[in-house]
């Protein structure tokens, strides 16, 4: 049966009298290759001629910056030739890279070679992937090669003038690399849709064990030749004209292999096991015998007994190419590839040549070009060699470069670099005009080096930075005006330890008091100003508003021990710490805490994300970027991010411990706690209330929480409340205005309606939930209830008050030991702060005035019952129906 919709196509390359074009092949010789021979060293004859090929070898030494030269044992340097005796490897780093530049829209056959030859004398051939830009190519299994200078093979369409092949540690053994080639290849030709295809096989079908490659072979194709025993040869001493794209040499078509039995079918039985491989076959003839005008010679070519090109009949002396346009696959053991001759044709088929290809698709999107090209600017620009700085800067994320931070978007999104941080990197001259280029950054640390000239003035153009530290550089004259207003409106400037000048008589034209947080090096220092300006800003705000100065608390500088010190740590660090994961302090959101030992003394708590959560993974993957950024927030009302981990799949966050765990856990009583008094619930209160408000003003980006709830409301063994899980895992930074984000976070019942129905989100969306979290604190009841005449606390609370009966709204497991003026004032503001309507909620530090007269009410000592008959003035507009109902 040869119905025709099983035909995947034929691709007929139709003979065209181009003699000329395989003239001007040979005129360009080696026109675009790249030969490297790795290992050699660069004063070593470089480059020279392989004498059997004519190929033009050079080192290999400016392609890549890492790895150490050697040879393989003398004694069985004769067996190669001069490309394969000297190799490269790398002991050091995991991702090793070469650089190359090529032509984006050209396709290239890329052929690495690793000859082993026993370079290290210990006999023990290594184990490694290699990559094709961030892209996974193919394991090299030394030990298991037949021929050990066996090479592999990929034809790849490069997606933009660069291209990098990288060599991977994979386990204890050593990558090595013998000889890198490139070669491009015509236009359409070896193409697919969307894949890159890795050699499986090219043979020859010849009797001869003459491998033909360049300069036979244009392209420099490797022709291995294989032969099997139920084939005959046929030949023609007659030059085969070539003229199709594929140039397929001469020396190849003038050979081709027949059935030895005239009638029975070709079959080609040699390595067809290729299970879940999507295959590509390419098939070269040409008619290698003058027929007689009575004698035909027509085929079909079945796969797997499936007819997959229509009857061929090759052309005497005319190469003819077929491929398959889309892949094949073939079932284990089923793999069976057969050549039967038609009804009509009087002469068994032919076959000259084969090529086998599985496809791969590479779906990785290599970081954003503009973005690498910036990057490779400003590493030459300052002479960086670090061994993490090669191959794609972003992906894979295991393999960021050092001191960078990238978008996290999906395989097909190309990522973007958001943070570049070369503090104390020994870097000299100016600050590099290529930093400008990288248009997605935010965060940019240039301290402590030694950089001279003046702060250029493109830094006030990078529209989304937010963070510019150039602290103890040598930087001199002034700040440029533009950059001046940006630092007010939110950019984070440091330029403290430069010989700049700083006062704001450097800018006559100025109004506005200069913001530019001058900052000393010392932990200490940065926390006292951060304060000062901080408090500054309150009380402004404060009296602004007519409330009355309020007594805070200093910023904790607890942190601070473990400032100074590295905050990433491994995975073998974590095990460590945590002692081999041997204490679960509890199960939540994305991961389990477990209990550990920072320096085996400072206790910590470790929240580990679990792989199998993989929308945690994905969302702590995402804001890693603003890890940095958030182990600097410290404020004695939030729980410290002490460091964390990320390590392959593994994923830690550390924070400091808080030994008397949640709010929650100790309103329900639930291990038997005594119960928390009414003093102790507002002191807790006001210090989740200071810790909301340092996130959303003492901290530039502004932070909201979007999660505040009694779980996130941690006890230390003082009862001193911090907040916990902000910035991370749920939480996101806000620039100057609030964002429109696409998914609602938080926890039903906290949720603010006007976020919730918006997806707007901004701080009062934080105000809302803490006066969940109030209401909570007073009344000790769940927040949704269905069991209650109504299940939403605010409606519930609302509806007793109208009933009058204000006792039953208080825990009753306060017994009455309360102030009920005290009571009243916190359930007004509670009722306030979870207002439907955003623009009625107080902010936070107005919420603290209030809490802070209530706690002054209670501690006036007249203890008494709440009066049933008091009027509460709750804002009138409160409107219940707004509420949003559990879903
Ligand atoms: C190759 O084919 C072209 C066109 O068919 C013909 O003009 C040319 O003479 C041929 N060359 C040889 C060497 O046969
Ligand atoms: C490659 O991707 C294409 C489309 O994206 C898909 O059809 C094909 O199956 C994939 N091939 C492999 C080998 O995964
Ligand atoms: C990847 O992200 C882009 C933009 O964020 C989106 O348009 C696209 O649908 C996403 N693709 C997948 C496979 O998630
Ligand atoms: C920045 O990119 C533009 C366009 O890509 C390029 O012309 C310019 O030279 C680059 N500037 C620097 C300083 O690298
Ligand atoms: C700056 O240069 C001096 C002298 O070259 C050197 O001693 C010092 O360590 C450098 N400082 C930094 C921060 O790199
Ligand atoms: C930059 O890296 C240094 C250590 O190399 C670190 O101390 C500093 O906090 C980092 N800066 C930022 C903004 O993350």
């Amino acid at each position: 049966m040869e119905s025709p919709y099983m035909f995947l196509l034929v691709a007929l390359i139709l003979v065209s009298s181009n003699i000329h074009r395989v003239q001007a092949n040979r005129v360009q010789a080696q026109k675009g290759f790249i030969s490297l021979d790795c290992g050699l060293s660069p004063n070593e004859h470089s480059p020279y001629t392989e004498p059997v090929t004519g190929l033009k070898f050079s080192s290999d030494s400016s392609f890549i910056q890492s790895g150490k030269i050697d040879r393989i044992d003398p004694k069985l340097e004769s067996g190669y030739p001069k490309s394969k005796t000297t190799l490269r490897y790398f002991p050091d780093g995991i991702r090793n890279c070469y650089s190359l530049s090529v032509h984006q829209g050209t396709n290239y056959l890329i052929r690495v070679t690793s000859n082993y030859g026993n370079y290290d004398g210990l006999n023990i051939p290594p184990r490694f992937d290699l990559y094709i830009g961030p892209n996974y190519w193919v394991t090299i299994d030394l030990a298991k090669r037949v021929n050990s200078d066996k090479w592999e093979e990929i034809i790849h369409f490069p997606k933009s003038n660069s291209l990098d092949v990288c060599l991977l540690k994979t386990g204890t053994s050593t990558p090595i690399i013998s000889s890198l080639e490139l070669r491009p290849l015509p236009d359409n030709t070896y193409t697919t849709e969307s894949s890159s295809l890795k050699s499986i096989l090219r043979f020859d079908l010849t009797e001869s064990t003459k491998v033909i490659r360049y300069p036979n072979d244009i392209f420099d194709r490797i022709w291995d030749t294989h032969f099997e025993p139920q084939w005959t040869q046929i030949s023609t001493v007659l030059e085969v004209n070539i003229s199709n794209r594929y140039s397929v040499p001469k020396d190849v078509l003038m050979t081709a292999a027949i059935p030895a039995n005239a009638n029975a079918p070709f079959s080609f039985t040699k390595n067809l096991e290729f299970p879940n491989d999507k295959l590509y076959m390419y098939f070269h003839f040409a008619e290698v015998q003058a027929l007689q005008a009575n004698q035909i010679r027509a085929f079909t070519i079945f796969w797997n007994r499936k007819t997959i090109f229509r009857p061929l009949s090759p052309m005497y002396l005319k190469d003819y190419t077929v491929f398959t346009y889309t892949p094949s696959s073939c079932e284990v053991g089923k793999c069976l590839l057969e050549i039967k001759r038609t009804q009509t044709s009087t002469l068994p088929p032919l076959l000259s040549a084969i090529e086998f290809f599985a496809a791969i698709n590479f779906t990785e999107s290599e970081t954003n070009e503009d973005d690498v090209i910036a990057m490779k600017n400003i590493k030459a620009t300052y002479g960086l060699s670090r061994i993490s700085w090669q191959g794609d800067p972003c992906v894979p994320r295991q393999f960021l470069w050092d001191g960078l931070g990238c978008t996290d978007t999906n395989v097909s999104t190309p990522p973007r670099i958001t943070s570049l941080n070369l503090s104390s990197s020994g870097l000299t001259g100016s600050i590099a005009p290529g930093i400008q280029n990288l248009t997605n950054l935010q965060n940019l640390d240039l301290s402590n080096n030694n950089l001279t000239g003046k702060v250029p003035e493109f830094l006030a153009n990078m529209k989304s930075l937010l963070v510019i530290d150039l602290r103890n550089n040598k930087l001199d004259g002034s700040i440029p005006n533009p950059l001046r207003d940006r630092s007010n409106t939110g950019l984070q400037l440091f330029v403290d330890g430069n010989g700049m000048c700083l006062s704001s008589s450097c800018v006559p034209d100025k109004k506005f008091p200069v913001m530019i947080v001058a900052l000393a090096s010392s932990a200490l220092l940065v926390v006292a100003v951060v304060l000062i300006l901080f408090f500054m800003y309150i009380k402004k705000k404060r009296s602004s508003l007519g409330l009355p100065p309020m007594r805070v608390k200093s910023t904790s500088i607890s942190g601070q021990s473990i400032e100074t010190q590295r905050r990433r740590f491994t995975y073998s660090e974590v095990v460590e710490m945590t002692k081999n994961f041997q204490k679960t302090l509890g199960e939540e959101g994305f991961g389990i805490m477990y209990h550990g030992y920072l320096n085996g003394s400072e206790q910590v708590a470790v929240k580990f994300l679990s792989q199998s959560s993989s929308q945690g993974y994905k969302h702590f993957k995402a804001e890693l970027q603003y890890v940095e950024l958030l182990l600097r927030v410290h404020h004695v009302n939030l729980v410290s991010l002490v460091g964390y981990c990320d390590e392959g799949d593994h994923l830690a966050l550390i924070y400091e411990c808080m030994s008397n765990g949640d709010l929650k856990d100790h309103l329900s009583g639930k291990h038997g706690q005594s119960v928390l008094k009414w003093s102790t619930r507002l002191r807790i209160a006001v210090d989740a209330a200071l810790g909301l408000e340092y996130l959303h003003y003492g901290c530039r980006p502004l932070i909201v929480h979007r999660d505040v709830k009694s779980t996130n409301i941690l006890l230390d063994d003082q009862f001193m409340a911090k907040i916990a899980d902000f910035g991370l895992s749920r939480s996101f930074l806000l620039g100057e205005e609030s964002q429109a984000s696409t998914v609602v976070a938080g926890t039903l019942g906290y949720l603010d309606p006007e976020y919730y129905s918006t997806c707007r989100l901004s701080e009062t969306s934080d105000v809302y939930s803490f006066g969940i979290l109030l209401l909570e604190i007073i009344t000790n009841q769940p927040v949704i209830d269905h069991a209650r005449e109504k299940a939403h606390i605010t409606e519930w609370v609302a509806f007793v008050l109208k009933e009058g009966d204000i006792s039953r709204i208080v825990d009753p497991n306060l017994h009455g030991e309360y102030n009920s003026r005290s009571v009243s004032r916190a359930l007004q503001l509670a009722m306030i702060c979870a207002n439907p309507s955003s623009e009625k909620r107080p902010n936070m530090s107005q919420v603290i005035t209030e809490l802070k007269e209530s706690i002054t009410e209670n501690s006036m000592k007249c203890i008494d019952k709440m009066d049933s008959n008091s009027s509460l003035e709750l804002s009138s507009s409160f409107d219940t129906k707004v509420v949003p109902s559990a879903r």
